[in-house]
């Protein structure tokens, strides 16, 4: 997939991020809460629908960009997908302690790719965006990493 700027603008990568860590506190909250398992499920994939999206158009950017750590950074979305797949796994069998377990890994995982494999194109992009007179990449918001 190539990636068009004047079809998708670069801030869309920085809305994906906080899309995805509003979808994953929801899920988080509703496997806490007790929601029932069909409803818990639709959260699970509205997360991982969410991150594929962004991983695709992320993927794209870069190669636009020929965004030298592409491979290493591809590697690093799937190895996050891959704890995606396990928790809906988790969920369809109704094992929530396990689902949430592995949901906690997840949001560390992706805070740290956020944090620190997304800041390493950030100049890249902006190069990007400078010479196509396009917006800039917005300030990474950071939260906490959690320990464990
Ligand atoms: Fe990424
Ligand atoms: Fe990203």
């Amino acid at each position: 997939m190539a990636f068009n700027p004047s079809f998708l603008p670069i801030s869309i990568i920085d809305e994906e991020h906080r899309g995805i860590h509003r979808a994953v506190v929801s899920l988080m909250e509703s496997i806490l809460l007790g929601s029932g398992a069909a409803k818990v499920l639709e959260s699970a994939t509205n997360v991982q629908q969410l991150t594929l999206q962004h991983f695709k158009h992320e993927e794209a950017l870069l190669g636009e960009l020929r965004f030298q750590r592409l491979k290493e950074h591809k590697e690093d979305h799937n190895k996050v997908a891959s704890v995606l797949e396990r928790i809906i796994g988790e969920l369809e069998s109704k094992d929530s302690s396990a689902a949430l377990r592995s949901l906690r890994e997840y949001r560390k995982l992706l805070l740290v790719h956020l944090q620190q494999e997304d800041e390493q194109y950030r100049d890249d992009v902006n190069r990007y965006a400078a010479e196509h007179g396009i917006s800039p990449l917005p300030p990474r918001i950071r939260h906490t990493i959690p320990e464990e």
